[in-house]
């Protein structure tokens, strides 16, 4: 092919782009490229269904080959799985258009690459929404954590007289076991709260009240085990940064 003549196929495509536009919802993901050798800019829609490609759009501020290879590919990846489609390259694209003038082959590149960053985008966007949005915290079981109901672990925090001038520890679930952590201190002078995390994961303004409280932070800090005769006495704690364990002394264990 000389380097100014274009195939029937790519006139074709160029002159009646096939599903030009965009697509909105839960299972579309989006993929942004911009050629490096022009400056032009493409999108590229997916719809994912069953990880299959059940429809596909695009936007391009692209010269015309971009136009006939964006058009191309999304006929040619429609109902593929997403695997197929990620096995796509602009030489397959080239060809499924009778080829393409030397000068213009990087201009295919945008179709491709935009292709392939809307496949990872969305695999990366299943990833977060499947992960678990609940803390580890809340999913991990505790040992002696029954045996202990009532008996120093309460799951409610109702009436917090009951804790006054106690050894309280509170397992940092979010913004309602801070606000009993801070409101504990008005009852006790000892109290402890444990995260996972190495930084509190609540609003600003609880923050700043928890960090100027009396309520000593365990940070990165996991519970392990509730230990005790009849009643709770200690808890066993790993320390995630030292990867170590060491006993601390309590006489009650708040799990919300
Ligand atoms: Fe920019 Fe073709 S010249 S995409």
């Amino acid at each position: 092919m000389k380097s100014t003549n274009y195939s029937e196929k790519v006139l074709d495509h160029f002159r009646n782009p096939r599903n030009v536009g965009t697509l909105e919802g839960e299972d579309v993901a989006v993929g942004r490229v911009g050629n490096p050798v022009c400056g032009d800019l493409m999108e590229m829609y997916i719809k994912v269904e069953d990880d299959k490609i059940k429809d596909i759009k695009f936007k391009t501020f692209g010269c015309g080959s971009a136009i006939a290879t964006s058009s191309m590919i999304t006929e040619m990846v429609k109902g593929k799985s997403l695997e197929e489609a990620m096995k796509v390259t602009r030489q397959d694209v080239a060809n499924e258009l009778d080829g393409l003038p030397p000068i213009k082959m990087h201009c295919s590149n945008l179709a491709a690459d935009a292709l392939h960053d809307a496949i990872k985008n969305y695999r990366n966007k299943s990833k977060s929404m499947s992960a678990p949005t609940k803390s580890p915290e809340e999913k991990r079981e505790i040992i002696g954590e029954k045996e202990f109901e009532n008996k120093g672990v309460y799951h409610k925090a109702d009436d917090l007289s009951i804790f006054k001038d106690k050894r309280v520890i509170v397992l940092d679930k979010g913004d309602r076991s801070q606000e009993i952590a801070l409101n504990l201190t008005k009852l006790t002078s000892r109290v402890i709260l444990a995260t996972s995390s190495k930084d509190l994961v609540t609003n600003p303004e609880l923050k700043i009240k928890l960090k100027q409280s009396d309520v000593k932070i365990l940070y990165e800090s996991e519970i392990l085990e509730i230990r005790g005769t009849n009643e709770v006495e200690k808890v066993l704690i790993h320390d995630l940064n030292e990867d170590e364990e060491y006993e601390l002394f309590v006489d009650a264990m708040i799990i919300l």
